[in-house]
């Protein structure tokens, strides 16, 4: 095995020339500042506080895979979201905690293990792999670096000015540098490579020839070892009952057991099929140690093969993102084996992270079959990676769907109050959720949510709104408007006890419903115009009263206390000019009050005399007076009666001097001009 450590600060080109090495040399590339990435992505999702390493217990249940160029946290594709200028300022903070370097410093060296790999970092060559064939520490001048990291930023469509890209490398580098746990620094036997004024050509080629110098050497040393996963061609030494043993180049030994060969059939003789000295090809399965040479022992399978074909069918699974049916076979507390449809060579993997169980309920799965997405397929490994939890939430989400789509607007369905908001509740409809707003809740305006509705209680709904996945929900539209049972109540016409909520200066108020008053205007109280509100009705007291209308529009109710008793004006039909004889009865501002039979009418203090000016009409009558008036005015519609004992005075006055000029005519002798020329005429022929 061959291993690269790659070192050096931020921007010296370690991540560039790394990956372009890998590629050239066919080596695996492991970007260890990706993970430190992942890990710190990960702690400020959880909203940890990054410099305290006792929030760090996510670190036993992370798991961190690397694919070529692509890093999975979880099982998640994170290569992009690592990169965002967030992650890249808070990564030193979790990069300097013991804790998290143990656990990555672990993982590194068991990826690397029996694998050609490039470990590029910051303690690659002095922490992580001691051992390393080649070290190179590249590096490059603070201002290089920063161009390169502006240049590159630009080109993701982030804008950052120099002097800002070469302030952030500068404290980045001390850092990185000055920390207690595996600062940055060249380990003793790396070489130094300054990328300042190199190409990226220059340094890839500088580094492969110092590669092939080291390879070079090593095969001199003739030590020739193979990997996990590499096709491999050797001899048959030996064919025993259950394993065939077989001679690698290098002296390598490998066995073969086998129910790791494809078309195997349980009881076939080996030895009717394979003989020593002839060719044997196979993968390398796995690689354990020969106890007595204590040189490795590759064991080989040819199901691998086979399994390498089938895996793709489950790239496609993957990429179709399809819930498949697999068969629980083993459960172990780290999660369970599956099978899926016959494919019996490849491991199928459910991480118990990914299963919403305790464990007990985990133990009880085995044999049954279980719903699963795959969510990472390891071709090296040949082992898939599936989740149970993402399956329930795709069937969830599909439920979910399937259930909005079979509700319509004017559905009337029972739910149960999820939460309650200033603005309304939310209410859960089996899988869906619907919002109760507010102005919905009632007819009324509701002020405080929660005193109408209480988390946990059952409630029938309407549901009045479906949009863009969003459902609207209404109460309110269940029950009828208070004015519809106001008028199911009250009809114009109708007699009843109504209770006076309020005396106010045009009348009563009076109670129709909950919701609703009725106006008793002034004029409706009596017949009697000077019968009055004040003194005889009181708030709190009922009243009889009769609808008189009903305006929709306006929502208001007219009431009447005098309909509902004998009208007195009814049979009353007096004409102007009419002499009645009326009884003073009370004393106002502007004249009195007169009875007149059943009736009241009014005496305007004007015209009660001419013969002295009066400021009130006891001046003249006292209440109680019985006088003769003449009548003015007399309106039974309106209940109005106006009468005048002036005009009365005024007629006889004028009746009085008729008469008086009447009498006088008679007695006296006619003076006219004929008159006095008959009698002149008379004593002139007498
Ligand atoms: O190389 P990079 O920018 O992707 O590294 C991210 C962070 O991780 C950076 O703060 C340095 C730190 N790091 C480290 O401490 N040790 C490593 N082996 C790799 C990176």
């Amino acid at each position: 095995m061959f291993k690269i450590a790659i070192d050096g600060p931020a921007g010296s080109g370690k991540s560039t020339i790394s990956k372009l090495l890998s590629s050239k040399l066919n080596f695996e590339h492991i970007d260890t500042g990706a993970m430190y990435r992942a890990i710190t992505l990960k702690a400020l999702k959880l909203g940890i506080n990054l410099e305290n390493e006792d929030e760090y217990d996510f670190l036993d249940d992370t798991i961190i895979e690397l694919d070529h160029d692509k890093i999975f946290l979880d099982g998640v594709d994170v290569s992009k979201e690592i990169r965002s200028v967030e992650v890249t300022t808070n990564a030193s903070t979790p990069a300097k905690l013991g804790r998290v370097r143990t656990c990555l410093v672990d993982l590194q060296r068991k990826i690397a293990a029996s694998k050609n790999v490039i470990m590029d970092g910051r303690d690659i060559g002095t922490v992580v792999l001691p051992n390393a064939d080649l070290k190179i520490y590249l590096d490059a001048s603070c201002e290089c670096r920063a161009e390169r990291r502006r240049l590159e930023r630009s080109l993701a469509g982030v804008e950052k000015s120099f002097e800002e890209t070469l302030q952030e490398i500068i404290v980045r580098d001390h850092k990185d540098s000055t920390r207690a746990i595996s600062p940055l620094k060249v380990a003793d036997d790396a070489i130094v490579i300054d990328s300042s004024n190199l190409t990226i050509e220059e340094v890839i080629n500088k580094i492969i020839g110092l590669v092939n110098e080291r390879v070079n050497k090593s095969m001199s040393e003739k030590v020739i070892t193979f990997t996990e996963g590499q096709e491999v061609v050797g001899t048959i030494i030996n064919v025993s009952k259950e394993a065939i043993y077989i001679e690698l180049e290098g002296e390598n030994k490998a066995v073969i057991y086998d129910n790791d060969m494809a078309g195997y059939v349980e009881g076939q003789k080996l030895r009717d099929y394979y003989f020593e000295g002839g060719e044997f090809k196979g993968l390398v399965k796995q690689i354990t140690k020969d106890n007595r040479s204590n040189k490795p022992l590759y064991i080989l399978s040819t199901k691998l093969y086979k399994a390498r074909e089938e895996i793709k069918v489950f790239d496609e699974l993957k990429e179709k993102d399809e819930i498949i049916k697999a068969k629980v076979i083993h459960v172990s507390n780290a999660g369970c084996d599956l099978l899926y449809k016959g494919h019996d060579d490849i491991k199928v993997f459910l991480p118990a992270k990914n299963i919403y169980l305790n464990e007990k309920a985990l133990h009880s799965l085995r044999g049954e079959m279980i719903d699963v997405v795959v969510t990472n397929v390891d071709h090296e490994q040949i082992k898939v990676i599936v989740s149970h939890s993402a399956a329930q939430s795709k069937i969830r989400k599909a439920a979910k769907e399937a259930a909005y789509n079979a509700l319509q607007v004017g559905d009337v369905v029972e739910g149960v109050v999820d939460s309650v908001t200033d603005f309304g509740a939310f209410v859960k409809l089996g899988e869906l959720t619907g919002l109760l707003h507010r102005s919905e809740l009632d007819h009324k305006l509701v002020r405080n949510v929660s005193d109408q509705v209480k988390v946990g209680q059952n409630i029938t709904v309407k549901v009045i709104k479906l949009e863009e996945g969003k459902i609207g929900l209404s109460v309110r539209a269940l029950t009828p408007h208070p004015w519809d049972v106001l008028k199911e109540q009250y009809h114009v016409g109708d007699v009843f006890e109504g209770t006076v909520v309020k005396i106010i200066n045009a009348g009563l108020i009076i109670k129709l419903t909950e919701e609703y008053s009725g106006l008793m205007p002034n004029v409706e109280f009596s017949w009697r115009t000077n019968e009055r509100i004040e003194g005889n009705v009181n708030e709190g007291d009922t009243i009889k009263v009769q609808v008189m209308a009903i305006d929709n529009n306006k929502k208001k109710v007219s009431l009447s206390h005098r309909a509902t008793v004998e009208n007195l004006w009814a049979n009353i039909n007096i004409k102007p000019g009419t002499v009645i004889n009326v009884e003073i009865a009370a004393i106002q501002e502007k004249g009195a009050v007169v009875n007149y039979e059943t009736i009241s009418g009014f005496l305007p203090v004007n015209e009660v005399t001419d013969a002295k000016r009066i400021g009130k009409v006891d001046e003249v009558y006292p209440v109680g007076t019985k006088v003769d008036a003449i009548v003015l005015e007399c309106d039974p519609g309106r209940a109005k009666l106006v009468v005048s004992v002036k005009k009365l005075e005024n007629q006889k006055e004028r009746a009085e001097f008729d008469r008086f000029l009447e009498k006088q005519e008679s007695e006296t002798p006619s003076t006219t001009l004929a008159d006095l020329l008959g009698e002149s005429l008379k004593k002139f022929s007498e």
